[in-house]
């Protein structure tokens, strides 16, 4: 097992490039279960996570190799299998996203139910209400949903759940909706970029959606769908993520290939912390020399504050001068980081799903763990700026979603080494 030693204290300068997003990429690859012919994706991050659902599809009869420039090949062979294991759904909750595609295209689908995670308990009703909806038969066996149709009607569907709407269950029924007889309108649809994405590859690919983006979503279904070339939009959070390490480090960096319009609530937040961000030719520069304001954040489904991005801003407020505020709207009970902040000199109080942050003049090092994607990545962001050596054990929670992390952060004078335990 991998762990990463971090010398915190450099200032971060020059250059980070932003990969394909993960939770763009995810999606668009199940999709490719849908297709006729090969797929092609542009841009997809070389990640644990993506490496995980290879092997699903791989499993499901989907053949993927990566060529030399790296595009991701995909096309299907056997169609006989529908059904999608514990043993890799557990590994990957993003896994569910085959359940869509296997209905529509296959007509039944397997898929072990993801059970709760680091992050909280994560259901999946809204994923089978969509798809019953749409005609399915649905049924739980030895833990396992299994989905059945014939055919799938089109028909208005309400998505929409206690927390907002839900971004893999708004990919599974838009995905099924393709190839279902009619029209279907997904009401309280989500609306993050990663949806547009999947939309706008299905539509090459020869589906007829209108409103993705929206929280109304147009689909009139299609007889077939032929694979086709697609470029991933580049990741907002691990592009976030970087924009918080230049702003906790006083540091300057430009992030190559990141879009501003994908992280309007990100820069309004930093910009009130006092971090100056800016659009600029190859994506955005951000940098930091002053004092940072303490903020109230919310997290929210887009286009309001990610929660992919909470534990991150929870890092960079430790040091703010005065009392910031985070409630969590999306994900409740993510708060593993607060008690590993805390060992490194954060003051942090949780009260149910917010988090009162008393600011601290610094952080220091100490040996923390990892504990999920995003959680960890705010645990290196402290060790960036925290005194003397942090360690953050179980490495590979970063792995599932940062690309290279520890060499894009060395690469602009960051002190971070991968080591084995
Ligand atoms: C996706 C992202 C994840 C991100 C999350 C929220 C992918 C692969 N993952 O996860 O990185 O943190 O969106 O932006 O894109 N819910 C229900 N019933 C359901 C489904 C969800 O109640 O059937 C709830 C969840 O518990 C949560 C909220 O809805 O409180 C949003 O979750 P959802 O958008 O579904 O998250 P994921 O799609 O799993």
């Amino acid at each position: 097992m991998h762990f990463f030693e971090i010398v915190g204290g450099n200032r971060l300068k020059g250059a980070i490039p932003i990969s394909g997003a993960k939770n763009s990429a995810l999606p668009i690859m199940a999709a490719s279960i849908l297709m006729d012919g090969e797929t092609i994706l542009h841009n997809v991050p070389d990640l644990a996570d993506v490496r995980q659902l290879q092997i699903l599809l791989s499993r499901l009869g989907v053949k993927a190799h990566r060529d030399e420039e790296g595009a991701l090949h995909l096309r299907v062979e056997d169609e006989m299998n529908v059904h999608a294991e514990y043993e890799l759904v557990s590994k990957m909750r993003a896994s569910v996203c085959v359940m869509g595609p296997l209905l529509a295209k296959r007509k039944r689908a397997q898929v072990s139910m993801p059970g709760g995670c680091a992050i909280g308990s994560r259901p999946i009703d809204l994923h089978i209400h969509g798809l019953e909806t749409l005609g399915a038969d649905f049924e739980l066996a030895n833990g396992d949903v299994l989905l059945r149709a014939k055919k799938l009607t089109g028909t208005d569907i309400f998505l929409g759940g206690a927390f907002g709407s839900s971004v893999t269950a708004t990919a599974n029924v838009l995905m099924a909706a393709t190839l279902a007889t009619g029209r279907t309108v997904i009401g309280s649809a989500a609306c993050e970029p990663e949806i547009t994405d999947l939309g706008e590859f299905l539509n090459k690919c020869g589906a007829r959606i209108t409103g993705h983006g929206t929280p109304q979503i147009t689909i009139d279904g299609v007889e077939r769908l032929e694979g086709k070339e697609h470029h991933v939009i580049p990741d907002r959070i691990e592009a976030g993520t970087h924009m918080i390490a230049a702003a906790i480090t006083n540091g300057d960096v430009e992030l190559t290939g990141a879009r501003i319009d994908h992280l309007q609530a990100v820069v309004d937040r930093l910009r009130r912390v006092g971090v100056i961000v800016e659009r600029d030719e190859k994506g955005i520069a951000v940098s930091s020399s002053r004092r940072l304001e303490p903020i109230e954040a919310t997290t929210q489904p887009y286009p309001g504050f990610p929660t992919d991005l909470q534990a991150q801003l929870m890092t960079l407020l430790c040091l703010a001068d005065g009392n910031s505020v985070i409630t969590e709207k999306v994900f409740p009970d993510r708060f593993l980081h607060v008690g590993e902040l805390n060992r490194m000199g954060a003051r942090l109080r949780k009260e149910g799903p917010t988090v009162i942050i008393e600011g601290v003049k610094r952080l220091i090092g100490a040996q923390v763990m990892a504990s999920d994607l995003r959680a960890s990545a705010a645990l290196i962001l402290a060790g960036l700026v925290g005194k003397g050596t942090t360690r953050v054990h179980r490495a590979y929670h970063i792995d599932r979603g940062y690309e290279r992390i520890e060499e894009k952060l060395s690469a602009v004078g960051a002190n971070i080494r991968r080591l084995d335990e």
